[in-house]
C-alpha cells in the first residue's frame, strides 16, 4: 500500500507532488507528506495526518520548488499519525525518503547499526534513511553507496524515493517487489507508483526492477544494478486517459462505477471480437489451458469472490476441474498441485502483493499463468505468461464494482474459447449473452431508489445483516456482504442458505435483515424456505429473485439472463445497497476506514 511520487525538473512541484497524491490515495489515504527543495536549495517538509486535501492546506504556497518527493500512507508500523507520517528524516535533516512497503528485518537493522540513533517515529521506513544516514556519515560513502549498502542490508518489500540536501539535483530511487515507474519529459523527470499519478506530466515510463537503484535529475534517469552495471531500458507509452479519473456529476466514484457497468459489458464484448464480430483471444493462452489438467484460480477479496463463479463458468463449460483459493493462503500453505496446473490470476489492480508473492512461486517452478486484470503493464501482467483486459476503466472507489463484473465476463468469454477449441459443443452464445447482461444491468439502475429505501429503511440503523443463497447465489452472496460491510460498517455474512440451520441462524433476531438471492431454478423453492426459517425467527426478510422462479409478491424481480451469467445482474441490487446504506450512515463511500484500494503488501 501507500504511494509514492517524486519530481525533479522546470515547474511547480508542489502542485505536481500534491496532485499525484490525490491521484495515489486511493492507495493509502491516513497521512501524507511532502518535502520539497525550493530555488536557493533549502529543503521543506510538510505533513498532516488525513487526507491530501489536510496536507494541501498546511503546504506553504510561496515556497518556489522545482523538485521534492511526495507520499500518501496505508499505516503498516506505526498508527496514522504527523510523526509517522513520511517524508522520514535523517537526524540531521540531510536526508528525507519516502517508502511503500514493509521491512521485515528492522529491528534487526535498528539492533546492528542504530542503537545510538534517536528515532522520532514507530515506523520501519524511518530505520532506512536513519541507516543511509549512518553509511554515509559514520563511513564516510558517497550517497549512490550509502544507499545501495542500506537496501543491501533491507530485507522486505519496499519502493523509495531518497533526497539529499547535499546532492540537490538528483532524486535516488530504488525498489523491491513494490512497484514503481520513472517518468520522463522534456527537462524534467518523474516518480510514481502508477503511471496515472503522473499521466497529466507525462506518458513515457521507464519500470524499474527489483535489485535495480535509479538517479533522476533534470536532464536524465540512469539506471544500475546493486553491482553498479548500467542499464539501459527504453520507455514505454501508457495509454491512459487523465479525463477517465473525473467523477464527472456523481457524488462519488462508487455510484459512477456502479452506473458504468452495462458500457464495461458492452467494451468488453467490443474488445474481444475481431473484424468478424466472432469472439477471439490468443490463441496460445486456450492451447495452454488444454494441455493442463486442471486450473487454480487464485485471488483476493472481491477478484477471488468473482473467481467462485468463474470455476462456475469453467468447469460447466469446458469440463476442466477449476479450483479457487486465496492468494494469501495458497502461497503459504500450497495444496498439492496436479501435474499440469494453469493459474489464472484475478486481480484489478494488477498489484497485489499476496498474489504477487504466488505468482513468483508458480514462476519458478515453471507453471503457465494468465492475469485477468484492468491494469495494463500492471506487475501481476508483466509477470505472468499472458495477460487479459478487463476493459473496465479506472476503478477508483476502494470498494470494487465494476471490476467484479468485467472480471465474470472475461471468464465467460475464456469459457467459451477454450471449450470451442476443445471441440465441446457450446451452448452459450457468450457475446449475445453479454449483451442481453448489459441491458438487464441497466434496468436494475434505473430501480435504483428502490434499493436506497430498502437501505433507509432496513439497513441504515441495522447492527448486523445477511445474505443468503445456494449455487452460484452462494458466490454472489459472499461478495454482497463484502460490499457491504466494507463500505456501510454493517457487519454482514454471506451465507450457504442451507446451512444457516446449522448454527448461524442462533444470530436471528427481531428485524435482523436477511436478504435471499434466487436466480436458480433448482434450489428456488428450498431457499425461499430458508427465508420462511428466519422470518419465522423474528428477521426482515427481503427477497431479489429472478424472474420465472415463482416469487413471492414483494420480491424484486431481475430481468432474466443466461443461468451462468446470474451474478452479473444480481450482484448490482447488492452493490446499490451497499453504497445507499454506506450514504445515509454518512461514511466516506469512496475511501472506507482502514482499507486502501490497491494492496501492496502481504
Ligand atoms: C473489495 C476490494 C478488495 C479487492 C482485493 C483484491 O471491494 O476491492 O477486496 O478486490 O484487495 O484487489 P485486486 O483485485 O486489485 O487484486
Amino acid at each position: 500500500m501507500c504511494g509514492i511520487v517524486g519530481y525533479i525538473g522546470n515547474k511547480d512541484a508542489k502542485e505536481i507532488l500534491l496532485h499525484g497524491l490525490d491521484t495515489l490515495e486511493y492507495r493509502g489515504y491516513d497521512s501524507a507528506g511532502i518535502y520539497v527543495m525550493d530555488d536557493s536549495q533549502t529543503g521543506h517538509l510538510f505533513k498532516e495526518k488525513g487526507r491530501i486535501a489536510a496536507l494541501r492546506d498546511k503546504v506553504d504556497q510561496s515556497v518556489a520548488a522545482f523538485s521534492g518527493i511526495g507520499h500518501t500512507r496505508w499505516a503498516t508500523h506505526g498508527a496514522p499519525s504527523v510523526d509517522n507520517a513520511h517524508p522520514h528524516q535523517s537526524n540531521s535533516g540531510r536526508f528525507s525518503i519516502v517508502h511503500n512497503g514493509v521491512i521485515e528485518n528492522f529491528a534487526e537493522v535498528r539492533d546492528a547499526y542504530l542503537q545510538d540513533v534517536e528515532l522520532h517515529s514507530d515506523t520501519d521506513t524511518e530505520i532506512i534513511v536513519q541507516l543511509i544516514a549512518w553509511f554515509a556519515e559514520s563511513e564516510e560513502l558517497d550517497t549512490m553507496d550509502a544507499f545501495k549498502k542500506a537496501i543491501v542490508a533491507l530485507k522486505g518489500s519496499y519502493a523509495l524515493a531518497l533526497v539529499d540536501n547535499e546532492n540537490p539535483d538528483v532524486i535516488y530511487a530504488a525498489k523491491n517487489k513494490s512497484p514503481l515507474l520513472l517518468g520522463t519529459g522534456d527537462g524534467f523527470n518523474v516518480i510514481c507508483s502508477d503511471a496515472m499519478a503522473m499521466i497529466r506530466e507525462t506518458n513515457q515510463f521507464i519500470e524499474l526492477m527489483d535489485g535495480e537503484v535509479a538517479t533522476l535529475s533534470h536532464e536524465g534517469i540512469q539506471i544500475e544494478t546493486l553491482a553498479g552495471d548500467v542499464i539501459d531500458r527504453a520507455p514505454y507509452t501508457a495509454h491512459l486517459d487523465a479525463n477517465d479519473l473525473g467523477k464527472g456529476t456523481y457524488p462519488y466514484y462508487m455510484a459512477k462505477e456502479i452506473d458504468e457497468q452495462p458500457a464495461v459489458m458492452r467494451k468488453i464484448i467490443q474488445n474481444y471480437q475481431n473484424e468478424q464480430g466472432e469472439l477471439e483471444m490468443d490463441p496460445e493462452i486456450l492451447d495452454s489451458i488444454l494441455a493442463s489438467d486442471r486450473i487454480y484460480i487464485v485471488a483476493c477479496g472481491t477478484s477471488y469472490n468473482a473467481g467462485w463463479v468463474g470455476k462456475q463458468l469453467l468447469e460447466k463449460t469446458t469440463n476442466i476441474p477449476t479450483e479457487v483459493h486465496l492468494s494469501s493462503e495458497f502461497g503459504y500453505n500450497m495444496p498439492l498441485l496436479t501435474e499440469k496446473p494453469f493459474f489464472i490470476f484475478l486481480s484489478q489492480s494488477g498489484e497485489t502483493a499476496d498474489s504477487r508473492q504466488v505468482l513468483v512461486q508458480v514462476n519458478e517452478m515453471g507453471y503457465p499463468s494468465l492475469t485477468l486484470t484492468n491494469v495494463p503493464g500492471s506487475t501481476l501482467s508483466r509477470e505472468a505468461q499472458f495477460t487479459l483486459l478487463l476493459y473496465a476503466g479506472p476503478e477508483i472507489a476502494v470498494a470494487s464494482t465494476k471490476a467484479y463484473t468485467a472480471q465474470i465476463a472475461v471468464m465467460s468469454i475464456l469459457a467459451e474459447l477454450t471449450a470451442k477449441a476443445k471441440g465441446l459443443p457450446v451452448e452459450m452464445d457468450v457475446a449475445h449473452e453479454l449483451a442481453i447482461v448489459a441491458s438487464a444491468i441497466e434496468s436494475v439502475i434505473d430501480d435504483k431508489e428502490i434499493f436506497e429505501q430498502l437501505s433507509l429503511t432496513h439497513l441504515s440503523t441495522s447492527r448486523n445483516a445477511f445474505y443468503i443463497g445456494r449455487g452460484i447465489d452462494y458466490y454472489l452472496v459472499m461478495e454482497a456482504s463484502l460490499k457491504l460491510k466494507e463500505v456501510s460498517y454493517v457487519q454482514t455474512e454471506g451465507f450457504a442458505a442451507g446451512e444457516l440451520k446449522h448454527g448461524t441462524i442462533a444470530l436471528i433476531e427481531d428485524n435482523t435483515p436477511v436478504i435471499s438471492i434466487i436466480t436458480d431454478k433448482k434450489t428456488a423453492g428450498h431457499t425461499r424456505g430458508n427465508a420462511h426459517e428466519v422470518i419465522s425467527r423474528g428477521a426482515h426478510s427481503m427477497i431479489i429473485s429472478m424472474d420465472g422462479l415463482n416469487q413471492p409478491e414483494d420480491a424484486y424481480v431481475l430481468p432474466k439472463v443466461h443461468e451462468l451469467l446470474t451474478p452479473l445482474v444480481s450482484v448490482i441490487p447488492t452493490q446499490l445497497i451497499a453504497y445507499y446504506t454506506s450514504l445515509h450512515r454518512g461514511n466516506d463511500v469512496d475511501k472506507p476506514r482502514n482499507l486502501a484500494k490497491s494492496v501492496t503488501v502481504e
